[in-house]
Protein backbone atom coordinates (compact mmCIF):
# COMPACT_ATOMS: atom_id res chain seq x y z
CA UNK A 1 0.00 0.00 0.00
CA UNK A 2 1.31 3.01 -1.41
CA UNK A 3 1.62 5.97 1.23
CA UNK A 4 1.00 8.58 -1.52
CA UNK A 5 -3.22 8.90 -1.51
CA UNK A 6 -5.29 11.72 -2.40
CA UNK A 7 -4.98 14.66 -0.21
CA UNK A 8 -7.85 16.72 1.26
CA UNK A 9 -8.66 19.68 3.46
CA UNK A 10 -11.24 17.51 5.44
CA UNK A 11 -11.63 13.85 5.46
CA UNK A 12 -14.48 12.19 7.83
CA UNK A 13 -14.91 8.96 8.78
CA UNK A 14 -18.38 8.32 8.81
CA UNK A 15 -21.68 9.62 7.35
CA UNK A 16 -24.38 9.44 9.66
CA UNK A 17 -25.88 12.16 11.15
CA UNK A 18 -22.60 13.58 12.60
CA UNK A 19 -20.59 13.20 9.78
CA UNK A 20 -22.63 13.84 6.34
CA UNK A 21 -23.01 17.26 7.94
CA UNK A 22 -19.85 17.69 8.87
CA UNK A 23 -18.86 16.98 5.37
CA UNK A 24 -21.75 18.93 3.52
CA UNK A 25 -20.77 22.24 5.58
CA UNK A 26 -16.89 21.62 5.20
CA UNK A 27 -17.48 21.73 1.61
CA UNK A 28 -19.78 24.67 1.58
CA UNK A 29 -17.26 26.51 3.31
CA UNK A 30 -14.66 25.73 0.00
CA UNK A 31 -12.92 22.85 1.42
CA UNK A 32 -12.11 19.44 -0.68
CA UNK A 33 -13.47 16.79 1.34
CA UNK A 34 -13.73 13.16 1.60
CA UNK A 35 -16.66 11.32 3.72
CA UNK A 36 -15.59 7.11 4.08
CA UNK A 37 -18.28 5.49 5.58
CA UNK A 38 -18.72 1.11 5.77
CA UNK A 39 -22.56 0.96 6.98
CA UNK A 40 -23.83 -2.69 5.68
CA UNK A 41 -27.51 -2.98 5.22
CA UNK A 42 -29.06 -6.28 6.29
CA UNK A 43 -28.55 -7.11 2.49
CA UNK A 44 -25.42 -6.47 2.40
CA UNK A 45 -26.16 -3.44 0.37
CA UNK A 46 -24.34 0.12 1.55
CA UNK A 47 -26.30 3.29 2.14
CA UNK A 48 -25.45 6.66 3.89
CA UNK A 49 -26.83 8.30 6.72
CA UNK A 50 -25.75 5.88 9.54
CA UNK A 51 -27.62 4.12 12.15
CA UNK A 52 -30.49 7.45 12.17
CA UNK A 53 -31.42 6.81 8.33
CA UNK A 54 -31.48 2.79 8.22
CA UNK A 55 -31.83 1.05 11.41
CA UNK A 56 -32.56 4.45 14.15
CA UNK A 57 -34.54 7.95 14.24
CA UNK A 58 -35.99 7.44 10.55
CA UNK A 59 -37.59 3.68 10.25
CA UNK A 60 -38.66 3.93 14.28
CA UNK A 61 -40.43 6.70 13.29
CA UNK A 62 -42.23 5.19 10.51
CA UNK A 63 -43.49 2.63 12.25
CA UNK A 64 -44.62 4.64 15.15
CA UNK A 65 -46.97 6.93 12.54
CA UNK A 66 -48.28 3.72 10.83
CA UNK A 67 -48.71 1.64 14.13
CA UNK A 68 -50.72 5.15 15.45
CA UNK A 69 -52.90 5.05 12.89
CA UNK A 70 -53.68 1.21 13.16
CA UNK A 71 -54.13 2.08 16.46
CA UNK A 72 -56.69 5.01 16.45
CA UNK A 73 -58.42 3.51 13.59
CA UNK A 74 -59.30 0.90 15.84
CA UNK A 75 -59.80 2.50 19.16
CA UNK A 76 -60.95 6.28 18.83
CA UNK A 77 -61.98 6.96 15.07
CA UNK A 78 -65.69 5.68 16.49
CA UNK A 79 -66.23 8.45 18.59
CA UNK A 80 -65.08 11.36 15.85
CA UNK A 81 -68.15 9.61 13.44
CA UNK A 82 -65.72 7.60 11.61
CA UNK A 83 -67.02 4.24 11.13
CA UNK A 84 -65.11 1.69 9.19
CA UNK A 85 -65.99 -1.78 9.16
CA UNK A 86 -63.23 -4.03 9.64
CA UNK A 87 -60.06 -2.26 10.30
CA UNK A 88 -56.73 -4.67 9.13
CA UNK A 89 -53.28 -5.34 9.36
CA UNK A 90 -51.17 -5.26 6.38
CA UNK A 91 -47.44 -5.52 8.49
CA UNK A 92 -45.98 -6.25 4.84
CA UNK A 93 -46.98 -2.95 3.53
CA UNK A 94 -45.61 -1.42 6.25
CA UNK A 95 -42.81 -2.38 6.41
CA UNK A 96 -42.52 -1.89 2.78
CA UNK A 97 -43.66 1.45 3.26
CA UNK A 98 -40.92 2.24 6.10
CA UNK A 99 -38.29 0.83 3.60
CA UNK A 100 -39.26 3.14 0.91
CA UNK A 101 -38.86 5.90 3.40
CA UNK A 102 -35.40 5.26 4.04
CA UNK A 103 -34.19 4.31 1.07
CA UNK A 104 -35.81 7.88 -0.24
CA UNK A 105 -33.93 9.39 2.64
CA UNK A 106 -30.81 7.65 2.26
CA UNK A 107 -30.40 8.44 -1.80
CA UNK A 108 -30.84 11.91 -1.06
CA UNK A 109 -27.99 12.08 1.47
CA UNK A 110 -25.97 10.07 -1.30
CA UNK A 111 -27.06 13.19 -3.41
CA UNK A 112 -26.51 16.11 -0.88
CA UNK A 113 -22.88 14.78 -0.87
CA UNK A 114 -22.58 14.68 -4.36
CA UNK A 115 -24.24 18.07 -5.17
CA UNK A 116 -21.61 19.95 -2.31
CA UNK A 117 -18.62 17.63 -4.17
CA UNK A 118 -17.93 15.48 -1.47
CA UNK A 119 -15.92 13.08 -2.28
CA UNK A 120 -17.79 10.08 -0.72
CA UNK A 121 -15.96 6.81 -0.59
CA UNK A 122 -17.27 3.24 1.10
CA UNK A 123 -14.99 1.40 2.91
CA UNK A 124 -13.60 1.13 6.49
CA UNK A 125 -10.82 4.28 7.31
CA UNK A 126 -8.67 3.73 10.04
CA UNK A 127 -6.62 6.57 11.91
CA UNK A 128 -2.74 6.10 11.33
CA UNK A 129 -2.19 9.80 12.36
CA UNK A 130 -2.77 13.48 12.44
CA UNK A 131 -3.42 13.80 8.52
CA UNK A 132 -3.58 9.83 7.30
CA UNK A 133 -6.59 7.48 7.13
CA UNK A 134 -6.20 4.23 5.57
CA UNK A 135 -9.35 3.06 3.61
CA UNK A 136 -9.97 -0.48 3.21
CA UNK A 137 -12.97 -1.10 0.51
CA UNK A 138 -15.39 -4.30 0.62
CA UNK A 139 -12.89 -6.52 -1.13
CA UNK A 140 -9.91 -5.84 1.55
CA UNK A 141 -8.11 -3.13 -1.19
CA UNK A 142 -6.48 -0.64 0.85
CA UNK A 143 -5.18 2.89 0.16
CA UNK A 144 -4.61 5.97 1.76
CA UNK A 145 -5.91 9.39 2.03
CA UNK A 146 -4.54 12.65 3.49
CA UNK A 147 -6.44 14.94 5.68
CA UNK A 148 -5.62 18.43 7.05
CA UNK A 149 -8.20 17.75 9.65
CA UNK A 150 -9.56 14.74 10.12
CA UNK A 151 -13.55 14.07 11.58
CA UNK A 152 -14.32 11.26 13.42
CA UNK A 153 -17.56 10.53 13.14
CA UNK A 154 -17.94 6.92 13.96
CA UNK A 155 -21.17 6.88 15.69
CA UNK A 156 -22.34 3.50 18.12
CA UNK A 157 -23.63 0.34 18.72
CA UNK A 158 -25.79 -1.39 20.61
CA UNK A 159 -24.43 -2.76 24.38
CA UNK A 160 -24.86 -6.05 24.57
CA UNK A 161 -26.22 -7.80 27.91
CA UNK A 162 -24.42 -10.87 28.53
CA UNK A 163 -27.66 -11.97 30.13
CA UNK A 164 -29.43 -12.09 26.93
CA UNK A 165 -27.22 -12.48 23.88
CA UNK A 166 -28.76 -12.18 20.73
CA UNK A 167 -30.00 -14.93 18.81
CA UNK A 168 -30.90 -15.01 15.40
CA UNK A 169 -34.51 -13.61 15.65
CA UNK A 170 -35.40 -14.52 18.62
CA UNK A 171 -33.15 -12.50 20.78
CA UNK A 172 -32.44 -9.17 18.85
CA UNK A 173 -31.25 -5.38 19.35
CA UNK A 174 -33.49 -2.55 17.93
CA UNK A 175 -32.26 -2.99 14.42
CA UNK A 176 -33.78 -6.24 15.06
CA UNK A 177 -37.20 -5.11 16.71
CA UNK A 178 -37.42 -2.60 13.82
CA UNK A 179 -37.51 -5.38 10.74
CA UNK A 180 -39.85 -8.31 12.21
CA UNK A 181 -42.31 -9.81 9.68
CA UNK A 182 -44.90 -10.93 11.66
CA UNK A 183 -46.44 -9.33 15.00
CA UNK A 184 -44.97 -11.37 18.08
CA UNK A 185 -47.89 -12.83 20.33
CA UNK A 186 -45.63 -11.96 23.27
CA UNK A 187 -43.22 -9.51 23.18
CA UNK A 188 -40.14 -9.12 26.13
CA UNK A 189 -37.99 -5.96 26.02
CA UNK A 190 -34.91 -5.42 28.65
CA UNK A 191 -34.61 -1.58 29.30
CA UNK A 192 -37.00 0.91 29.41
CA UNK A 193 -35.18 3.81 27.90
CA UNK A 194 -36.11 5.60 25.05
CA UNK A 195 -35.53 2.63 22.62
CA UNK A 196 -37.62 0.02 24.91
CA UNK A 197 -40.38 2.48 25.08
CA UNK A 198 -40.77 3.47 21.31
CA UNK A 199 -40.64 -0.14 20.18
CA UNK A 200 -42.50 -1.28 22.66
CA UNK A 201 -45.06 0.81 21.55
CA UNK A 202 -44.97 -0.09 18.07
CA UNK A 203 -45.41 -3.57 18.72
CA UNK A 204 -47.79 -3.41 21.55
CA UNK A 205 -50.11 -1.15 19.18
CA UNK A 206 -49.93 -3.84 16.98
CA UNK A 207 -51.28 -6.75 18.97
CA UNK A 208 -48.43 -8.11 21.07
CA UNK A 209 -48.58 -8.31 24.72
CA UNK A 210 -45.42 -6.48 25.88
CA UNK A 211 -43.68 -6.67 29.05
CA UNK A 212 -40.52 -4.29 29.51
CA UNK A 213 -38.10 -5.12 31.85
CA UNK A 214 -36.02 -2.66 33.37
CA UNK A 215 -33.37 -2.68 36.10
CA UNK A 216 -34.08 0.44 37.92
CA UNK A 217 -36.44 0.87 40.42
CA UNK A 218 -37.39 4.51 38.69
CA UNK A 219 -39.20 5.44 35.90
CA UNK A 220 -36.89 7.51 32.78
CA UNK A 221 -34.73 9.05 35.83
CA UNK A 222 -33.69 11.53 33.19
CA UNK A 223 -37.11 13.33 32.94
CA UNK A 224 -38.38 15.07 35.37
CA UNK A 225 -40.33 13.50 38.12
CA UNK A 226 -44.18 15.07 37.30
CA UNK A 227 -43.65 14.20 33.49
CA UNK A 228 -42.72 10.92 34.11
CA UNK A 229 -45.31 9.76 36.30
CA UNK A 230 -47.33 11.21 34.09
CA UNK A 231 -46.24 9.14 31.11
CA UNK A 232 -45.67 6.28 33.36
CA UNK A 233 -49.35 6.48 34.22
CA UNK A 234 -50.74 6.92 30.55
CA UNK A 235 -47.97 4.14 28.64
CA UNK A 236 -49.18 1.41 31.66
CA UNK A 237 -52.94 2.60 30.71
CA UNK A 238 -52.31 1.46 27.21
CA UNK A 239 -51.25 -2.25 28.47
CA UNK A 240 -47.56 -1.71 28.18
CA UNK A 241 -46.40 -4.13 31.29
CA UNK A 242 -43.43 -2.25 32.42
CA UNK A 243 -41.37 -4.14 35.79
CA UNK A 244 -39.14 -1.67 37.60
CA UNK A 245 -35.81 -3.61 39.67
CA UNK A 246 -36.14 -6.03 37.37
CA UNK A 247 -32.90 -7.74 37.20
CA UNK A 248 -32.08 -10.11 34.17
CA UNK A 249 -30.06 -13.33 35.40
CA UNK A 250 -30.39 -15.29 31.96
CA UNK A 251 -32.32 -16.74 28.78
CA UNK A 252 -33.32 -20.03 27.52
CA UNK A 253 -34.18 -20.68 24.38
CA UNK A 254 -36.61 -23.17 22.51
CA UNK A 255 -37.75 -23.85 19.15
CA UNK A 256 -39.69 -20.31 18.62
CA UNK A 257 -39.77 -19.26 22.45
CA UNK A 258 -37.23 -17.55 24.95
CA UNK A 259 -37.79 -17.89 28.66
CA UNK A 260 -36.15 -15.05 30.34
CA UNK A 261 -35.30 -15.58 34.50
CA UNK A 262 -35.30 -11.97 36.57
CA UNK A 263 -35.16 -11.32 39.88
CA UNK A 264 -37.01 -8.42 41.25
CA UNK A 265 -36.02 -7.53 45.46
CA UNK A 266 -34.33 -11.24 45.53
CA UNK A 267 -37.08 -13.16 44.03
CA UNK A 268 -36.51 -15.12 40.85
CA UNK A 269 -39.39 -15.00 38.03
CA UNK A 270 -39.93 -16.57 34.44
CA UNK A 271 -41.07 -14.68 31.87
CA UNK A 272 -41.85 -16.68 28.50
CA UNK A 273 -41.99 -14.45 25.56
CA UNK A 274 -41.91 -15.14 21.41
CA UNK A 275 -39.38 -12.47 21.03
CA UNK A 276 -37.04 -10.71 22.64
CA UNK A 277 -35.70 -7.21 22.27
CA UNK A 278 -32.52 -5.82 24.20
CA UNK A 279 -32.55 -2.36 24.71
CA UNK A 280 -29.70 -1.19 27.11
CA UNK A 281 -28.53 1.48 25.90
CA UNK A 282 -25.59 1.78 23.33
CA UNK A 283 -21.42 2.38 23.50
CA UNK A 284 -19.34 4.39 21.17
CA UNK A 285 -17.97 2.31 18.26
CA UNK A 286 -14.19 3.11 17.62
CA UNK A 287 -13.26 -0.50 16.51
CA UNK A 288 -10.51 -0.73 14.67
CA UNK A 289 -10.52 2.84 13.88
CA UNK A 290 -6.97 3.44 15.47
CA UNK A 291 -3.36 2.51 14.44
CA UNK A 292 -1.05 2.35 16.89
CA UNK A 293 0.68 6.09 16.38
CA UNK A 294 -3.09 7.54 16.28
CA UNK A 295 -2.65 9.58 19.43
CA UNK A 296 -6.18 10.07 20.38
CA UNK A 297 -7.57 9.36 23.61
CA UNK A 298 -10.68 7.59 24.65
CA UNK A 299 -12.38 7.87 28.62
CA UNK A 300 -12.73 4.69 30.74
CA UNK A 301 -16.18 3.99 28.62
CA UNK A 302 -14.96 4.44 25.25
CA UNK A 303 -15.82 7.85 24.32
CA UNK A 304 -13.36 9.39 22.09
CA UNK A 305 -12.12 12.58 24.38
CA UNK A 306 -12.41 15.87 23.19
CA UNK A 307 -12.71 19.39 24.23
CA UNK A 308 -15.86 21.85 24.06
CA UNK A 309 -14.78 22.05 20.40
CA UNK A 310 -14.95 18.71 19.95
CA UNK A 311 -11.04 18.61 19.28
CA UNK A 312 -9.20 15.57 20.63
CA UNK A 313 -5.92 15.58 21.73
CA UNK A 314 -4.00 15.63 18.06
CA UNK A 315 -4.50 19.33 17.30
CA UNK A 316 -5.79 18.22 13.54
CA UNK A 317 -8.10 15.33 14.45
CA UNK A 318 -12.07 16.06 15.95
CA UNK A 319 -14.70 13.79 17.24
CA UNK A 320 -18.54 14.53 16.95
CA UNK A 321 -21.93 12.59 17.78
CA UNK A 322 -22.26 9.41 19.63
CA UNK A 323 -18.60 8.81 19.47
CA UNK A 324 -17.93 11.37 22.29
CA UNK A 325 -19.47 12.63 24.83
CA UNK A 326 -23.27 14.11 25.99
CA UNK A 327 -26.65 12.89 24.89
CA UNK A 328 -26.78 10.31 21.76
CA UNK A 329 -28.89 12.43 19.36
CA UNK A 330 -28.22 13.03 16.12
CA UNK A 331 -29.27 16.55 15.87
CA UNK A 332 -26.69 16.76 19.06
CA UNK A 333 -24.42 15.14 16.62
CA UNK A 334 -25.25 16.86 13.84
CA UNK A 335 -24.64 20.60 15.62
CA UNK A 336 -21.49 19.05 16.55
CA UNK A 337 -20.41 18.34 12.89
CA UNK A 338 -21.53 21.54 11.61
CA UNK A 339 -19.67 23.48 14.72
CA UNK A 340 -16.20 21.62 13.60
CA UNK A 341 -16.34 21.98 10.17
CA UNK A 342 -16.78 26.12 10.61
CA UNK A 343 -14.07 26.24 12.90
CA UNK A 344 -11.65 24.27 10.34
CA UNK A 345 -12.74 26.78 8.07
CA UNK A 346 -11.69 29.68 10.66
CA UNK A 347 -14.74 30.28 11.56
CA UNK A 348 -16.47 31.28 14.83
CA UNK A 349 -18.87 28.46 16.13
CA UNK A 350 -20.34 27.09 19.16
CA UNK A 351 -22.62 24.07 20.30
CA UNK A 352 -25.26 25.04 23.13
CA UNK A 353 -24.65 22.20 25.29
CA UNK A 354 -27.32 23.40 28.00
CA UNK A 355 -30.27 23.53 25.46
CA UNK A 356 -30.70 20.51 23.69
CA UNK A 357 -33.94 19.31 23.51
CA UNK A 358 -34.93 15.42 24.23
CA UNK A 359 -37.57 13.86 22.25
CA UNK A 360 -39.51 10.18 23.30
CA UNK A 361 -41.63 9.63 20.31
CA UNK A 362 -43.82 7.31 22.33
CA UNK A 363 -47.96 8.43 22.75
CA UNK A 364 -48.27 10.65 24.45
CA UNK A 365 -45.10 11.93 23.17
CA UNK A 366 -42.46 13.10 25.46
CA UNK A 367 -40.06 16.19 25.33
CA UNK A 368 -37.76 18.45 27.50
CA UNK A 369 -35.18 20.83 27.46
CA UNK A 370 -32.93 22.29 30.15
CA UNK A 371 -32.83 21.54 33.62
CA UNK A 372 -35.34 19.23 35.56
CA UNK A 373 -37.00 20.60 38.57
CA UNK A 374 -34.66 17.76 40.82
CA UNK A 375 -31.83 19.55 38.96
CA UNK A 376 -32.70 22.62 39.83
CA UNK A 377 -33.33 22.23 43.41
CA UNK A 378 -30.35 21.07 43.57
CA UNK A 379 -28.50 24.06 42.42
CA UNK A 380 -29.85 25.59 45.56
CA UNK A 381 -31.24 28.30 43.36
CA UNK A 382 -34.70 30.08 43.78
CA UNK A 383 -37.15 29.15 41.35
CA UNK A 384 -40.95 28.77 40.43
CA UNK A 385 -43.40 26.09 38.44
CA UNK A 386 -46.23 27.00 36.02
CA UNK A 387 -47.69 23.59 35.07
CA UNK A 388 -50.80 23.74 32.14
CA UNK A 389 -52.83 20.59 31.60
CA UNK A 390 -53.46 19.86 27.69
CA UNK A 391 -56.82 18.72 29.26
CA UNK A 392 -57.78 22.53 29.17
CA UNK A 393 -56.46 23.15 26.00
CA UNK A 394 -59.07 23.51 22.99
CA UNK A 395 -57.10 22.27 19.99
CA UNK A 396 -55.47 18.89 22.20
CA UNK A 397 -59.37 18.49 23.16
CA UNK A 398 -60.71 18.60 19.52
CA UNK A 399 -57.97 16.40 18.60
CA UNK A 400 -59.06 13.68 21.28
CA UNK A 401 -55.70 13.86 22.47
CA UNK A 402 -55.93 15.87 25.79
CA UNK A 403 -53.44 13.80 28.13
CA UNK A 404 -50.57 15.40 29.72
CA UNK A 405 -49.16 18.98 30.67
CA UNK A 406 -46.87 21.48 30.24
CA UNK A 407 -44.28 22.29 33.03
CA UNK A 408 -41.96 25.23 32.94
CA UNK A 409 -39.18 25.87 35.69
CA UNK A 410 -38.08 29.81 35.56
CA UNK A 411 -35.96 31.43 37.92
CA UNK A 412 -37.64 33.30 41.17
CA UNK A 413 -34.53 36.52 40.67
CA UNK A 414 -34.75 37.18 37.21
CA UNK A 415 -37.43 35.17 35.35
CA UNK A 416 -35.06 33.30 32.94
CA UNK A 417 -36.47 29.58 31.95
CA UNK A 418 -34.41 26.99 32.86
CA UNK A 419 -36.18 23.92 31.78
CA UNK A 420 -39.56 22.73 29.94
CA UNK A 421 -40.87 19.81 30.08
CA UNK A 422 -43.78 18.20 27.58
CA UNK A 423 -45.81 15.17 28.03
CA UNK A 424 -49.08 15.52 25.11
CA UNK A 425 -49.65 15.29 21.72
CA UNK A 426 -47.30 16.69 19.28
CA UNK A 427 -44.64 17.20 22.54
CA UNK A 428 -41.31 16.74 20.01
CA UNK A 429 -42.65 19.64 18.07
CA UNK A 430 -43.93 21.94 20.82
CA UNK A 431 -40.25 21.97 22.25
CA UNK A 432 -39.01 24.07 19.49
CA UNK A 433 -40.09 26.75 21.50
CA UNK A 434 -38.86 26.27 23.91
CA UNK A 435 -35.42 26.34 22.85
CA UNK A 436 -35.67 28.89 20.29
CA UNK A 437 -37.10 31.05 24.08
CA UNK A 438 -34.18 29.54 26.12
CA UNK A 439 -31.39 30.23 23.02
CA UNK A 440 -32.46 33.48 23.38
CA UNK A 441 -32.27 33.61 26.95
CA UNK A 442 -35.66 34.72 27.21
CA UNK A 443 -37.85 34.89 30.61
CA UNK A 444 -41.34 33.31 31.39
CA UNK A 445 -42.37 36.82 31.10
CA UNK A 446 -41.48 36.95 27.45
CA UNK A 447 -43.27 33.90 26.69
CA UNK A 448 -46.58 35.10 28.67
CA UNK A 449 -46.13 38.61 26.25
CA UNK A 450 -45.61 36.28 23.09
CA UNK A 451 -48.91 35.70 21.59
CA UNK A 452 -49.63 32.34 20.20
CA UNK A 453 -52.50 31.52 17.59
CA UNK A 454 -55.47 30.03 19.05
CA UNK A 455 -56.74 27.07 18.85
CA UNK A 456 -53.13 25.48 19.00
CA UNK A 457 -51.28 23.14 21.42
CA UNK A 458 -48.93 26.12 21.78
CA UNK A 459 -51.10 27.94 23.99
CA UNK A 460 -50.40 25.29 26.97
CA UNK A 461 -46.49 25.92 27.03
CA UNK A 462 -48.22 30.24 26.81
CA UNK A 463 -50.46 29.07 29.95
CA UNK A 464 -47.33 27.41 32.01
CA UNK A 465 -45.53 30.33 31.46
CA UNK A 466 -48.62 32.79 32.76
CA UNK A 467 -49.06 29.94 35.20
CA UNK A 468 -45.20 30.51 36.66
CA UNK A 469 -46.77 33.54 38.12
CA UNK A 470 -50.31 32.25 38.72
CA UNK A 471 -51.69 34.20 36.25
CA UNK A 472 -52.89 31.53 33.53
CA UNK A 473 -56.66 32.45 31.88
CA UNK A 474 -58.04 28.66 31.77
CA UNK A 475 -56.86 26.94 34.95
CA UNK A 476 -59.19 26.59 38.13
CA UNK A 477 -56.43 26.75 40.92
CA UNK A 478 -53.92 28.82 39.57
P1 LIG B 1 -24.11 6.89 13.37
O1 LIG B 1 -25.45 7.33 12.92
O2 LIG B 1 -23.99 5.61 14.11
O3 LIG B 1 -23.21 6.85 12.06
C1 LIG B 1 -21.90 6.41 12.07
C2 LIG B 1 -21.53 5.93 10.68
O4 LIG B 1 -20.12 5.70 10.63
C3 LIG B 1 -22.18 4.61 10.29
O5 LIG B 1 -22.65 4.66 8.97
C4 LIG B 1 -21.05 3.59 10.44
O6 LIG B 1 -21.19 2.46 9.58
C5 LIG B 1 -19.86 4.44 10.03
N1 LIG B 1 -18.56 3.97 10.54
C6 LIG B 1 -18.25 3.60 11.81
N2 LIG B 1 -16.93 3.30 11.90
C7 LIG B 1 -16.41 3.48 10.67
C8 LIG B 1 -15.11 3.35 10.12
N3 LIG B 1 -14.06 3.01 10.87
N4 LIG B 1 -14.94 3.60 8.80
C9 LIG B 1 -15.99 3.98 8.02
N5 LIG B 1 -17.24 4.13 8.49
C10 LIG B 1 -17.44 3.90 9.79
N6 LIG B 1 -31.76 10.09 17.86
C11 LIG B 1 -32.55 11.17 17.77
O7 LIG B 1 -32.07 12.30 17.89
N7 LIG B 1 -33.91 11.06 17.53
C12 LIG B 1 -34.49 9.85 17.38
O8 LIG B 1 -35.71 9.78 17.17
C13 LIG B 1 -33.69 8.68 17.48
N8 LIG B 1 -34.23 7.46 17.33
C14 LIG B 1 -33.43 6.34 17.41
C15 LIG B 1 -34.02 5.10 17.30
C16 LIG B 1 -33.24 3.95 17.40
C17 LIG B 1 -33.90 2.61 17.26
C18 LIG B 1 -31.83 4.08 17.60
C19 LIG B 1 -30.96 2.86 17.67
C20 LIG B 1 -31.24 5.31 17.72
C21 LIG B 1 -32.04 6.47 17.64
N9 LIG B 1 -31.49 7.74 17.79
C22 LIG B 1 -32.30 8.85 17.72
C23 LIG B 1 -30.05 7.94 18.02
C24 LIG B 1 -29.36 8.34 16.69
O9 LIG B 1 -29.57 7.34 15.75
C25 LIG B 1 -27.88 8.55 16.93
O10 LIG B 1 -27.71 9.52 17.95
C26 LIG B 1 -27.20 9.05 15.67
O11 LIG B 1 -27.38 8.16 14.60
C27 LIG B 1 -25.71 9.26 15.91
O12 LIG B 1 -25.13 9.79 14.77
P2 LIG B 1 -23.58 9.57 14.42
O13 LIG B 1 -23.38 10.22 13.10
O14 LIG B 1 -22.76 9.98 15.56
O15 LIG B 1 -23.40 7.99 14.28
P1 LIG C 1 -31.22 4.06 27.14
O1 LIG C 1 -29.97 4.43 27.80
O2 LIG C 1 -32.20 5.10 26.75
O3 LIG C 1 -32.03 3.03 28.03
C1 LIG C 1 -31.50 1.81 28.45
C2 LIG C 1 -32.31 1.33 29.63
O4 LIG C 1 -31.92 0.00 29.90
C3 LIG C 1 -32.09 2.14 30.89
O5 LIG C 1 -33.33 2.48 31.47
C4 LIG C 1 -31.28 1.21 31.76
O6 LIG C 1 -31.50 1.40 33.14
C5 LIG C 1 -31.80 -0.14 31.30
N1 LIG C 1 -30.89 -1.25 31.56
C6 LIG C 1 -29.54 -1.26 31.48
N2 LIG C 1 -29.07 -2.49 31.79
C7 LIG C 1 -30.14 -3.27 32.08
C8 LIG C 1 -30.32 -4.61 32.45
N3 LIG C 1 -29.27 -5.42 32.61
N4 LIG C 1 -31.57 -5.08 32.66
C9 LIG C 1 -32.64 -4.27 32.50
N5 LIG C 1 -32.53 -2.97 32.14
C10 LIG C 1 -31.30 -2.48 31.93
O7 LIG C 1 -30.76 3.20 25.87
P2 LIG C 1 -31.58 2.67 24.62
O8 LIG C 1 -33.02 2.70 24.89
O9 LIG C 1 -30.92 1.41 24.24
O10 LIG C 1 -31.25 3.78 23.54
C11 LIG C 1 -29.89 4.00 23.14
C12 LIG C 1 -29.67 5.42 22.77
O11 LIG C 1 -30.33 5.74 21.56
C13 LIG C 1 -30.18 6.38 23.83
O12 LIG C 1 -29.06 6.99 24.42
C14 LIG C 1 -30.99 7.40 23.11
O13 LIG C 1 -30.45 8.69 23.29
C15 LIG C 1 -30.90 7.02 21.63
N6 LIG C 1 -32.27 6.98 21.13
C16 LIG C 1 -32.95 8.16 21.02
C17 LIG C 1 -34.26 8.17 20.62
C18 LIG C 1 -34.96 9.47 20.55
O14 LIG C 1 -34.31 10.50 20.60
N7 LIG C 1 -36.29 9.50 20.43
C19 LIG C 1 -34.97 6.94 20.27
C20 LIG C 1 -34.19 5.76 20.48
C21 LIG C 1 -32.88 5.80 20.88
Amino acid sequence: MSMNGSKYDVVVIGAGPAGYPASIRAAQNGLTVACIDEWKNKDGSHSYGGTCLNAGCIPSKALLESSELYFRSRSEFKEHGVVIDKVGLDLGAMQARKGSIVRQLTRGIEALLKSNGVEAIRGHGRLIDGTTVEVTDTEGKQKVVHGDNIILATGSMPMVLPEAPLHSNLVVDSWGALEFEEVPERLGVIGSGVVGLELGSVWQRLGSKVVILEALGDFLPMVDLDVAQETHRHLKGQGLDIRLGAEVTGTTISENNVTVTYTVDGESHNLEVDRLVVCVGRRPFTDSLFGENAGVELDNQGFICVDSSCRTAVPTVWAVGDVVRGPMLAHKGTEEGVMVADLIAGKFSEVSYKIIPSVIYTSPEVSWVGQTEAEVKASGIAYKVGTFPFLANGRAKSMDQSKGLVKLIAAQDDDGILGVHIVGPLAGELIAEAVLAMEFSASAEDLQRTMHAHPTLTEALHEAALSADGNAIHMINN
